[in-house]
């Protein structure tokens, strides 16, 4: 039996794509779908490419955001999968979305969360001048950004406010750090903490915390 995702894309789709080159078809991990909120997307592309079943769920296409989100969830559940991944998906869920996959929904963002969350992470990191930013591969809850935690990766900046090249290394660094959190989710190693639903365990070789894989 694998480990089935749904991917949900808005755009370049180049997670999607780091996804597809390093786990899907392997290590009992299937990406079985891809939802796009918007057409033409370059993200609906390379799942197409890869041969991944796609739909557009656009917010215009339907009578609002709750019933798009609504077809979305209905379209995701009848793909049985174990895990839904927001992989630049630029728009909200909402509540009933998040409470029916509660647990199930992981988002990658492009800064040391809880540091520049929303839509201009990198953006917001320089123009702030911090030295050290990152990648986070967080659980979605209601709110923007505030899951619990699952995996970051730190990222020095050099003096500079060359965007183009910060997110180049900001993006090579999401694209090695989501597929691990995929292995880790995949094989059962990733727990929400019963006594502390803020904190997330993971477990490797029976020790508890230990992300050094
Ligand atoms: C990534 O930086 C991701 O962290 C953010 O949106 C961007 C999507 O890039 N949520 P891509 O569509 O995967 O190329």
């Amino acid at each position: 039996m694998s480990y089935r995702i749904a991917v949900l894309v808005s755009g370049e789709g180049t997670n999607l794509q780091a996804m597809i080159d390093t786990v899907h078809g392997r290590e009992g991990i299937e990406i079985a779908c891809v939802g796009s909120s918007r057409h033409g997307a370059r993200a609906v592309e390379r799942a197409e490419r890869a041969g991944i079943e796609c739909a557009v769920f656009a917010a215009a296409d339907h009578s609002g955001r709750a019933a798009r989100d609504a077809a979305l969830a209905d379209w995701i559940a009848a793909h049985k999968v174990d895990l839904i991944v927001l992989a630049g998906f630029m728009e909200l869920l909402d509540a009933t979305f998040v409470r029916r996959f509660e647990g199930r929904i992981i988002n990658i963002h492009p800064s040391l969360l809880p540091a520049f969350p929303g839509t201009r992470a990198i953006e917001d990191a320089v123009a702030h001048g911090v030295r050290i930013t990152g990648v986070t591969v967080h659980f979605v809850d209601e709110r923007v950004d505030s899951g619990p935690i699952v995996l970051q990766r730190a990222l020095e900046l050099p003096y500079s406010r060359d965007i183009v090249a910060i997110e180049r290394t900001v993006h090579d660094l999401e694209h090695e750090l989501l597929p691990r959190a995929l292995r880790l989710l995949a094989s059962g190693a990733v727990r929400i903490d019963p006594t502390s639903p803020r904190h997330v365990l993971i477990e490797e070789d029976g020790a508890a915390g230990d992300t050094t894989r």
